[in-house]
């Protein structure tokens, strides 16, 4: 009896998803920030506007690539979230759209740099930093000191002990790999990354999957967002993290319309929307701790802050162009994925 109800909901949510019924049309979002702010930022916008909204969580790797696959044909209408760096890509490559929202300048000077340099074909939604994290009960059990330093991972006690996401999928990793070859130069970058091969025992696709392992006691260490550290540690998991002394890159989360949308309308609705406090306060509801880019947008209790992080000045321009993007993933294919461990 109790599985009536639940089939007549099934049915009309089918109908409703499928009908096309909903006078403001639809909207496909695809999405490369955590589910849970992907999902709040979909449900929120369908509510508010009526638009109907289809979102899929993919790497930022990932939908870069999807989007070029799709190119002649697009499915998706706006890219939300995902490391700025393929954003960028996308948009030297024209796979994304020229818009200039009326809420540009609400936004912090990084945010609207984002979308200058990219001739208004993107724009920055978040901005977090690089670093690490970690099991701090496996680190006890097994006496050793947190890592505080990118050399502190060479160490011989980390042997198979650090997981790092795939930078063909994941955008956290490919600024990992910029931000070595910024802080040490192209050589010494590549010589580190194969040195710390040695202690990786998985490369996950996702740019979340490390953290994640952390916080379930699968591995004691990650390179990861430090604000997706907070994630874990209030949910309840114990997870330490820190950002390196030799100072760390950041990402500008960032947003895009798709070129050629087939709802453009609804994408502009939806971009500005996003940009507002109300949208990005969204964020902080989901337990996700990055810096909104909105100056009114309330930061996150518990975020980490930048004024306390030794930062490098990423070359966003330089480092989100696409041949470049892509000379540094292939060689690290080549280079260091290709090492037996
Ligand atoms: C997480 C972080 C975001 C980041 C994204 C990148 O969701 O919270 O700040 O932009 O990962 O994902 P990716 O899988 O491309 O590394």
């Amino acid at each position: 009896m109790t599985t009536r109800p639940l089939l007549a909901a099934l049915v009309a949510a089918g109908v409703a998803a499928s009908g096309g019924a909903s006078a403001q049309g639809s909207l496909n979002v695809y999405c490369s920030a955590q589910v849970e702010w992907c999902q709040a930022v979909a449900n929120a916008f369908q509510r508010e506007t009526g638009v109907r909204v289809a979102m899929t969580q993919k790497g930022s790797g990932e939908v870069l690539a999807q989007i070029r696959a799709e190119a002649q044909n697009p499915r998706g209408d706006i890219w939300f979230g995902g490391t700025g760096d393929p954003h960028l890509q996308a948009a030297e490559d024209n796979l994304s759209a020229e818009y200039r929202s009326p809420n540009m300048e609400q936004l912090h000077p990084w945010a609207q740099k984002q979308a200058a340099d990219s001739r208004y074909r993107t724009v920055g939604i978040y901005a977090g930093a690089l670093g690490f994290g970690f099991n701090t009960e496996l680190l006890a059990r097994r006496n050793i000191t947190a890592p505080a330093c990118w050399a502190d991972l060479l160490k011989p006690e980390f042997r198979n002990e650090i997981q790092m996401a795939n930078p063909n999928s994941s955008g956290t990793a490919y600024v990992m790999i910029a931000t070595m070859v910024q802080l040490m130069g192209e050589e010494e970058a590549f010589t580190y990354l194969k040195a710390l091969h040695r202690n990786i025992n998985a490369y996950p696709r996702s740019g979340t999957g490390p953290i994640k392992a952390v916080a379930r006691g699968e591995t004691a260490v990650s390179i990861s967002f430090v604000h997706d550290a907070v994630t874990e540690r209030v949910a309840g998991f114990p997870v330490g993290n820190a950002t390196p002394c030799e100072g760390t890159g950041y990402e500008i989360g960032s947003m895009s319309i798709i070129r050629g949308s087939r709802n453009e309308r609804n994408a502009r609705r939806f971009y500005d929307w996003a940009l507002t406090p109300d949208a990005q306060k969204l964020g902080a509801d989901t337990k996700q701790f990055q810096i909104p880019s909105n100056r009114n947008a309330p930061i996150p209790e518990g975020a980490p802050r930048f004024e306390n992080i030794k930062l490098i000045e990423y070359d966003f321009a330089r480092y989100g162009q696409s041949a470049e993007r892509r000379r540094l993933i292939e060689r690290w294919d080549r280079e260091v994925n290709s090492l037996p461990r």
